[in-house]
């Protein structure tokens, strides 16, 4: 019997970009509808990179929260050459920090701040090590050499394989995984090491980016890849594995910003991010392992309790994709498949 209908402990979000101001509000009921909790990613304009602003961000971020929400913001601090690990580890031990954040310097939508060599962090990773503080890698080598579509397997072999092996008990968490060899690498390592996959990355190849003319709205960092390789994280979503779970990455820029001469990496998908991951779940055959991926890994990574409350998702007929998402700023394109979302939550 096809499975049409599926209540599930409420789903976290692992790797989420709220904002701030207006467009922080404009955004943050699509994640509280959906989801317990997320990690919020810490790279807004100046970036998150002291307790003090991460505490401050937090009631920005609660201020706005729909009546009656109980959704948790879990927060970052964004990591520079310059990170005091005494203010980390105040921080983490106040409650503040719940991760850090690696950017290489200029790999992404504001990581120019980030950090410029890895051998700098070292007193700030013993830290991190020290007091079970995860460590979350944008991982992507700045290199411009590099061929864009090779940033993460270079990264991976020349970064992350080195530090994995140079800080054995440190948590590391490897962000919006979009290669095989990113599964290949979550799979085998050593030491307490997962992966967060975003709906996107198992619904497009890099193809969606040039489907008959140029497609902004398909561009994120790191950026889709071959079919492949899609297929090879839709085979560890689904695996059972409890090193994969859910991040939806999602991060709204305006349409007019993605638009443009030099558009933005990233893709808006919160309002229907988990209809998309429970699409993808059903079209494996493996609805019943969504559970693990959206509710139970990523808790169990961080130390944290399963939620009680549950969110019951039904099969539909099929729904149009989304429109845009109107803000004060102007609207936002929320990310949908192409042809149509199968899948949709009930009202609570
Ligand atoms: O596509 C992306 N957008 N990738 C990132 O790493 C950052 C994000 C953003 O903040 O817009
Ligand atoms: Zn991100």
């Amino acid at each position: 019997m096809p499975v049409d209908k599926l209540t599930i402990p409420m789903p976290d979000d692992w790797h989420l970009h709220l904002r701030d101001g207006d467009m922080l509000a404009a955004v943050l009921p699509a994640t509280a509808r959906d989801f317990g909790r997320a990690i919020v990613m810490p790279n807004l304009k100046p970036p998150v990179t002291t307790a003090a602003a991460a505490g401050a961000y937090r009631e920005r971020i609660r201020a706005l929260l729909p009546a009656g929400s109980d959704f948790e913001p879990l927060m970052t601090c964004y990591l520079t050459d310059n990170t005091d690990p005494a203010d980390l580890r105040a921080g983490a031990a106040a409650g503040i920090f719940t991760a850090a954040k690696l950017y290489p310097a200029g790999a992404t939508t504001n990581a120019d701040a980030g950090v410029t060599a890895v051998g700098k962090l070292q007193p700030v990773l013993e830290c991190m090590q020290d007091i079970g503080l995860p460590l979350l890698i944008h991982g992507e080598t700045t290199d411009p050499a590099v061929d864009v579509f090779d940033r993460e397997a270079v990264f991976i072999d020349a970064t992350l394989a080195p530090l994995r092996r140079d800080f054995p008990a440190l948590k590391i968490v490897l962000e919006h995984i979009t290669t095989r060899e990113g599964v290949q690498f979550v799979e085998a390592a050593p030491g307490p090491t997962a992966a967060t996959i975003t709906p996107h990355h198992l619904m497009i190849n890099r193809n969606a980016m040039f489907e008959r003319g140029i497609r902004p709205h398909m561009y994120c960092l790191p950026v889709a890849k071959r079919e492949v390789h899609r297929q090879a994280l839709r085979a560890a979503a689904v695996s059972g594995n409890p090193r994969f779970f859910l991040g939806t990455d999602s991060a709204p820029h305006l349409r007019t910003a993605k638009e443009h001469d030099c558009g933005c990496a990233g893709m808006f998908n919160a309002p229907c991010a988990l209809a998309c991951y429970a699409q993808v779940f059903d079209e494996e055959g493996r609805l019943e392992r969504l559970e693990g991926f959206a509710s139970r890994f990523g808790a169990a990574f961080y130390g944290l309790p399963v939620h009680q409350r549950t969110v019951t998702l039904v099969k539909t007929g099929g729904e149009p994709p989304a429109d845009d998402w109107p803000t004060p700023l102007g609207p936002v394109r929320v990310f949908a498949p192409a042809d149509s979302l199968r899948w949709r939550r009930l009202a609570a």
